[in-house]
């Protein structure tokens, strides 16, 4: 069977992570790429992971690059590269900059690869995979930004730290935007199929739901010098298996949605199916009142974002 391959634009603390959970999942050959100024790096990363890989048993080429030929005809592209939030900093803080980078990135991208799936990490997310698709080109199904994937999985540890079981156990759906406008919706949150409501107070359902949103800011406060890498590549590779495997998961990830809970043409974290293709299916859920409500503000605040930008 033919390797599928899987670039990593941005050789950073996301890049390089994601680099090394994909090849140690031996999703496929793993091409690393950043830019001239700092030639060296890439290469000296992916070298440094091929030689982990007699020891971890993993068979993945491992490429590092300061172009794009390397790249060509990739499978799955992700986006990792700009600017990382420092103490103080929002993810918004981030825009300016981040757009021109993910312009340029997203159309070198498209003529390497014509055909790949582009999953956006960079910050600001929701405008950032906007960007990416425009840029691209590509149909709106094969770009899609990495944020709910995270978000759970902070909330979904969060829950099994306090209740003392198994991470495993802890399913869950947030939507909406990245961070701070992200909408909880503990309704949908199951702890080995046992509504989360009947197991946790509202109160301490909410103290989650705070931390879950400044789960970012929380960790750049920490660490002083950038933000959160592990998790967000791990998250970012999660749904480079689904795509390349076909699995057809179910999971949270900012999609391109229409007349899809009445967005009207902007990327927003939706439970997706996602699969060879991409975005293979946008999943409608019903929202209460509230919830709606929350999820309409998280998409106005993108779309002010976007007002920004110039494309
Ligand atoms: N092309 C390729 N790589 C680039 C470009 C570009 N045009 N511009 C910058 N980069 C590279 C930088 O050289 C750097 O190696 O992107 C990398 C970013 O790495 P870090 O500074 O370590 O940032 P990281 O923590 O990886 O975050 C990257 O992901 O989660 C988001 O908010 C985060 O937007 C940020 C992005």
């Amino acid at each position: 069977m033919k390797r599928a391959k899987i670039s990593v634009i941005g050789a950073g603390n996301v890049g390089a992570t994601a680099a090394h959970w994909a090849a140690a999942k031996e999703l496929g050959d793993v091409v690393l790429v950043d830019i001239p100024q700092i030639d060296g790096v890439p290469q000296g990363k992916a070298l440094d992971l091929a030689e982990a890989a007699p020891i971890e048993g993993y068979d993945a080429l491992l490429t590092g690059a300061t172009s794009y030929e390397p790249t060509a005809n990739s499978d799955v592209v992700i986006i990792t590269a700009g600017l990382a939030r420092k103490p103080g900093m929002s993810r918004d803080d981030l825009l300016i900059k981040n757009c021109e980078i993910v312009k340029s990135v997203a159309e070198q991208v498209a003529k390497a690869s014509p055909n790949a799936v582009l999953i956006v990490v960079s910050n600001p997310l929701d405008a950032m995979v906007y960007v990416a698709h425009k840029v691209s080109g590509f149909p709106a199904k094969r770009v899609v930004g990495m944020a709910g994937v995270l978000d759970t999985a902070r909330y979904r540890s969060f829950i099994a730290a306090e209740l003392g079981v198994s991470v495993e156990d802890i399913q869950a759906l947030l939507m909406g935007g990245h961070g701070d406008d992200m909408v909880p919706l503990p309704r949908y949150t199951s702890v080995g199929g046992i509504p989360l409501p009947e197991l946790m107070s509202a109160d301490k359902i909410d103290a989650i739901v705070k931390r879950t949103r400044s789960g970012g800011a929380e960790i750049v406060g920490l660490l002083k010098t950038g933000s959160a890498y592990y998790a967000p590549s791990a998250a970012a590779v999660q749904m480079a298996e689904a795509i390349i495997k076909d699995k057809k998961r179910v999971l949270p990830c900012a999609a391109y949605c229409d007349r899809e809970y009445g967005v009207g043409g902007y990327f927003v974290g939706v439970p997706v199916k996602l699969g060879t293709g991409g975005v293979e299916q946008i999943i409608e859920v019903k929202l209460t009142a509230a919830e709606k409500g929350l999820f309409d503000a998280s998409v106005q605040h993108v779309r002010d974002l976007l007002k920004v930008v110039k494309l």
